[in-house]
């Protein structure tokens, strides 16, 4: 099992990723819809290329188990006014045929290390909706302690958010 940068070797796994999620959560948010040009942008991300106005840096991770592409997270360098209240640190999500596997606490453990050997953080901000028990658990799986919920604006919402600090 390892962390890759975005790479089209997976990209046909990618978009059966993203198949699944319209077969199994049609009503939901997209996660894996940007197979012509997740490469790129997330490349771009990285090294502050055409970054969008009150975007920050940010390293986009593929975790590959078995030659399969399992999730994605983003981890981003640093935080901003908004993430400091919705988003924070790192964001991330697994196919949905492979959830309830253990899978997203590993993922958020190897980025962890990432954001301490490489982004040289000591403590990361991970922000969740109040009623994700699954993204709760990853979180607490990790050390994560709960430092408050606040009430956050979205287009798809109001939403309570809790945000959770983790020491590394
Ligand atoms: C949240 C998410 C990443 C969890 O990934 P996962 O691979 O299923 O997580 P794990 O298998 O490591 O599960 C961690 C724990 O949560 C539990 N869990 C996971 N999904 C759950 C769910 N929908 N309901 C209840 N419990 C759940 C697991 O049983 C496990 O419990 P345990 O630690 O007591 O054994 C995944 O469901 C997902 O991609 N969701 C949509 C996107 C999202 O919400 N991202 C997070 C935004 S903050």
């Amino acid at each position: 099992m390892r962390l890759i940068r975005p790479d089209n070797k997976y990209i046909q796994s990618y978009i059966e990723a993203n198949e699944e999620d319209e077969t199994f959560r049609p009503h939901a948010e997209r996660r894996f819809n940007h197979p012509e040009t997740i490469v790129e942008s997330s490349y771009n991300l990285e090294h502050g290329i055409n970054l969008p106005a009150n975007y920050v840096r940010a390293t986009t991770f593929w975790l590959i188990d078995n030659e399969k592409f399992i999730g994605e997270i983003n981890i981003r360098h640093e935080l901003n006014s908004f993430l400091i209240n919705y988003g924070g640190h790192i964001g991330y999500e697994i196919r949905q045929s492979e959830c309830m596997k253990g899978y997203g606490t590993k993922m958020l453990s190897m980025a962890l290390a990432y954001c301490k050997d490489t982004l040289n953080l000591h403590k990361v901000l991970i922000t969740c909706d109040d009623d994700n028990i699954g993204s709760i658990k990853v979180i607490e799986n990790n050390g994560g302690i709960l430092e408050n919920k606040v009430k956050n604006s979205l287009a798809r919402g109001n939403v309570t958010t809790r945000r959770y600090w983790i020491n590394i």
